[in-house]
C-alpha cells in the first residue's frame, strides 16, 4: 500500500483539535434541521438569520480559548462573515474548520424505521473542494436505534462510514466517524451498552477491512445512557462508569481521538456526563466534547428573543464553554454553574432523524 501523503496533516490536526482545554462546536446543522430549532422558537426561516445566528457563534471574542474546531455545514462554509468565509475567519482566529460531508438519511428499503445515510457520490471531488477552501477534518453521522437497528442496518452504515473515512484521509481531511446511539426511547442502560458495543465492534471491523489508518481518524460518540423516555435514573457516575467501559472494551487505542456528543441531553447533564467520564481517565487516546445542542440551546434560545443583542448572547456561549472547560479536567458540578447558560425551557431538536 503506498504511503497516505497527508498523513503528517491528519496527525498535526488531530493535535490541534485535541489541545488540552478544548472543544469542537458542531455547528453543522442542515437547513432542514436548524429551521426546526428556529421554528419552536419563532424565528423567522431565513437565511439571513441563519447567517447572524451562526456569525453571533463564531464571532464571539477569543473563541480559541476553548473552541479548537468548529463543524460546519455547507451553507455556512459559503457565506461570509466580515468580508471572509467561515473558514478563512476560523483559520484567522485559531480554529479549524471542518465539514459535514454526509448527504443525510434514506430510509432503508425492507427494514422499516431504519435509516441509512448516504454521501458517498461525488465525495472525492467535495473533499477537495473544502480542503482548498480551508477545511482540515470532516463529520459523517449515521444513526443507531438500540431497539430498532438490525445487524443488518448496522453493518451498512459501518461499511458507508469506513468508505467515507478512507476517502476522508486521501483528501487530506480527518474524518470524523459518527454512529449516534440515539438517546430517544425506552431502553435501558445494559441494551445501550450491548448495542454500542456490537456497533463499535462493526466500525473498527470495517475500519480495518477498507484501511483506514485510525491514528488519523475520530470517533464521535453518544455515552452511555438509558433511554429518554425508559425511566431509568442513573447518577452520571453510573453513566460514566459503563460509557468509560464500552470506550475501554471497544476502542482501540491506537485511534487519533474520542469526542462525544450531547444527544438530547440538557447543557447540564452534558457537562456532569462528561466531567465524571474524564475523571475515569487512562483512555490511552485524546478525548473532549463535540456538542452542537448542550452548547447552543442557551445561546439559541436568548437569540430567539434577543436577536440584536450579541454581547449578552455572546456572553452566555463563553460561559457555557467555560462549565465544559472544567469538566475536561473532571472539575465540573452543578455547583459549577453560574446560571447563565444552565437553563433551557427544552431541548430543541436533533439532527436528522
Ligand atoms: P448534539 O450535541 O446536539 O447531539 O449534536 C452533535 C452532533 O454533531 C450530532 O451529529
Amino acid at each position: 500500500m503506498q504511503p497516505n501523503p497527508h498523513t503528517q496533516t491528519l496527525h498535526d490536526t488531530i493535535a490541534k483539535l485535541f489541545a488540552p482545554g478544548k472543544g469542537i462546536l458542531a455547528a453543522d446543522e442542515s437547513v432542514a434541521s436548524i429551521h426546526k430549532r428556529f421554528e419552536a422558537l419563532s424565528i423567522p426561516l431565513t437565511e439571513e438569520n441563519r447567517l447572524a445566528y451562526r456569525s453571533l457563534l463564531i464571532g464571539t471574542p477569543e473563541l480559541s480559548n476553548e473552541i479548537s474546531g468548529i463543524i460546519y455545514h455547507d451553507e455556512t462554509f459559503r457565506q461570509m462573515i466580515d468580508g471572509k468565509t467561515f473558514a478563512e475567519y476560523s483559520r484567522e482566529h485559531g480554529i479549524i474548520p471542518g465539514i459535514k460531508v454526509d448527504k443525510g438519511l434514506l430510509d432503508l428499503p425492507n427494514f422499516p424505521g431504519e435509516k441509512l445515510t448516504l454521501g458517498l457520490d461525488g465525495l472525492k471531488e467535495r473533499m477537495e473542494e473544502y480542503y482548498a477552501l480551508g477545511a482540515r477534518f470532516c463529520k459523517w453521522r449515521a444513526v443507531v436505534d438500540v431497539r430498532g437497528s438490525t445487524d443488518e442496518g448496522i453493518e451498512a452504515n459501518m461499511r458507508n462510514l469506513a468508505l467515507y473515512a478512507s476517502i476522508a484521509q486521501s483528501a487530506g481531511l480527518v474524518p470524523m466517524v459518527e454512529p449516534e446511539v440515539l438517546y430517544e426511547g425506552e431502553h435501558l442502560q445494559h441494551e445501550t451498552k450491548e448495542v454500542m458495543i456490537r456497533t463499535l465492534t462493526h466500525l473498527f471491523g470495517e475500519l480495518a477491512l477498507y484501511r483506514v489508518d485510525l491514528t488519523g481518524v475520530i470517533l464521535k460518540t453518544s455515552m452511555t445512557l438509558s433511554g429518554k423516555k425508559s425511566g431509568e435514573v442513573l447518577t452520571a457516575q453510573e453513566i460514566a462508569q459503563v460509557t468509560s467501559e464500552v470506550l475501554h472494551g471497544s476502542v482501540p487505542k491506537n485511534i487519533g481521538g474520542v469526542v462525544f456528543l450531547s444527544g438530547g441531553q440538557t447543557p447540564v447533564q452534558a457537562s456532569e456526563n462528561l466531567s465524571e467520564i474524564m475523571k475515569i481517565g487512562n483512555y490511552g487516546f485524546p478525548m473532549t466534547y463535540s456538542y452542537s445542542r448542550a452548547i447552543q440551546d442557551p445561546v439559541l434560545h436568548f437569540f430567539a428573543a434577543n436577536m440584536k443583542a450579541m454581547d449578552e448572547a455572546r456572553a452566555i456561549l463563553k460561559d457555557r464553554l467555560l462549565m465544559n472547560t472544567l469538566a475536561l479536567e473532571g472539575k465540573y458540578t452543578p455547583a459549577s454553574e453560574t446560571g447563565k447558560s444552565s437553563e433551557v425551557a427544552a431541548v430543541t431538536h436533533s439532527q436528522d432523524l
